[in-house]
């Protein structure tokens, strides 16, 4: 196979959508499920880096990754080596049943990320986020005995039955699918921009506290909270950072309740904001974390891990098919190889998690600049390759009208990209983008906001 010069800029070919798009795309509005989304129309056909092409050959920019899921970019050649070994090995034997190094020897790794001195933490793997949410909440109701689980508003946890009762930010993921789990409330998020329950930027977090404490003296019995659900920076609702001390302040309130912290860690987690997870942004500890998206560079696999002493329930009473399939772990060894720089991505430093820092820092930096010739940028958020940028109208309220008409003149111009919040294109691209190619995509921003 000959290789492809790596392209620098987008390459257009086709008017968007190209004949085979189009002819593709009709056979799949005929044949798919009714539910899928179809917010432009791009079929792949290959991908390098950070590029994709379509079936008409026009080679975008991916400053999306298929939902903050393709860490190492597309293709990359530590990972499709190491997926290719392990193929020729065994694929499955069934992880429930038997155990396999390559799982025993990532599940090592996972916790060495996580355990402080004296610490013991445990993993439970699954395929999808949702999985990883249902294990930790079957698990904290095993484990505590108790049955209510608070989470967030403008939360996204999955789309399994427990996993939409517990999501906050869309009534689309429930209508019509009820009845849901019992005993799940939801409490505002702390978002500075928009802080909730009259309270301030600075306040937001102490307010959210607050209410918390007023629904345990009002209606729900604080005894019977097996856990509270949260994302440490808030992904489908918007890309939201709390403030600084709102974390460790929830974990003093979750132990002065007994009630076990949970945070998820699916969107925001491994490295895309510069550190492992995004919890490590704040001085606090979980006691249950879940995995998934960017774990394996775009291979099913997802990850619940705990604390030893709260995974206690029986043996046999969880487990799955395919979860930690050894291929999946395969590729998500490389993912971590990359991720820490025990294997170098030419051109990204030490690791994808510095590269993801710097990258980031530069990318937030430019955007914040673009804010004095845009003010309809009301927020520019973030951490690492984990950004938000608001839209809003002149009153500051969020303006998804006009955030739908920038996704799309921005990917015209050659940059996928995706939307999130009310009115919130969310960058999330592979975490092997070089500042380069982060230049090229702001350029294209920069246009696409510019003949709004
Ligand atoms: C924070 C968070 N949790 C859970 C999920 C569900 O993951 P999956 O779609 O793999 O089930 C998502 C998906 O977007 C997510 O962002």
């Amino acid at each position: 196979m000959t290789t492809l010069p790596k392209p620098r800029q987008p390459l257009l070919r086709t008017a968007l959508p190209g004949p085979k798009t189009a002819e593709i795309m009709a056979r799949d509005q005929q044949h798919l499920s009714t539910s899928y989304m179809r917010p432009y129309p791009f079929v792949p056909d290959h991908g390098e880096g950070v590029w994709l092409t379509d079936v008409d050959g026009n080679t975008m920019l991916d400053f999306f990754a298929g939902i903050a899921v393709s860490t190492t970019g597309h293709a990359h050649p530590h990972v499709v080596k190491a997926v290719g070994e392990q193929m020729t090995r065994f694929t499955h034997v069934c992880l429930t049943d038997y155990p396999q190094e390559i799982t025993t020897s990532l599940a090592e790794r996972l916790v060495a990320h996580i355990e402080r001195p004296g610490e013991k933490w445990r993993v439970f793997f699954g395929n999808s986020g949702a999985e990883a949410v249902e294990a930790a909440v079957k698990l904290a109701r095993n484990h505590t005995g108790r049955t209510h689980i608070i989470s967030t508003l403008g939360s996204f946890h999955g789309r399994t039955y427990g996993a939409i009762t517990l999501t906050g930010s869309k009534t689309k993921y429930k209508r019509g699918f009820g009845p849901l789990l019992p005993n799940v409330s939801h409490v505002p998020y702390p978002n500075p921009f928009r802080p909730p329950l009259g309270s301030t930027s600075e306040t937001c977090g102490q307010a959210v506290l607050d209410h918390i404490e007023l629904l345990f003296q009002t209606v729900i019995p604080a005894d019977e909270v097996a856990a509270f659900i949260i994302e440490p920076m808030q992904g489908e609702g918007g890309y939201i950072v709390p403030p600084a001390d709102f974390l460790p302040q929830l974990r003093e309130l979750c132990d002065r309740h007994g009630i076990l912290l949970i945070f998820d860690e699916v969107q925001a987690g491994m490295g895309r904001t510069g550190k492992m997870f995004s919890f490590q942004h704040f001085d606090v500890q979980p006691d249950i974390v879940t995995l998934a998206k960017g774990i394996a560079s775009g291979l099913p696999i997802s990850a619940m891990l705990a604390r030893e002493s709260v995974m206690t329930w029986p043996v046999g009473s969880h487990g799955s098919t395919f979860g930690g399939n050894p291929v999946a772990a395969a590729a998500a060894h490389a993912t971590l190889d990359l991720l820490e720089g025990v294997e170098k991505h030419p051109g990204c430093g030490e690791s994808l998690m510095e590269n993801a820092r710097e990258v980031g820092t530069y990318i937030l930096a430019e955007l914040r600049k673009m804010q004095s010739d845009f003010p309809f940028l009301g927020d520019v958020r973030g951490e690492g390759l984990f950004i938000g940028l608001e839209f809003v109208g002149p009153d500051g309220s969020p303006d998804g009208k006009l955030r739908d008409r920038a996704s799309l003149e921005v990917f015209r111009r050659g940059l996928l990209n995706l939307d999130c919040g009310e009115a919130v294109i969310r960058i999330s691209p592979p975490l092997i983008l070089t500042r380069e190619e982060a230049a090229t995509g702001l350029q294209i921003m920069r246009e696409a906001l510019a003949a709004l």
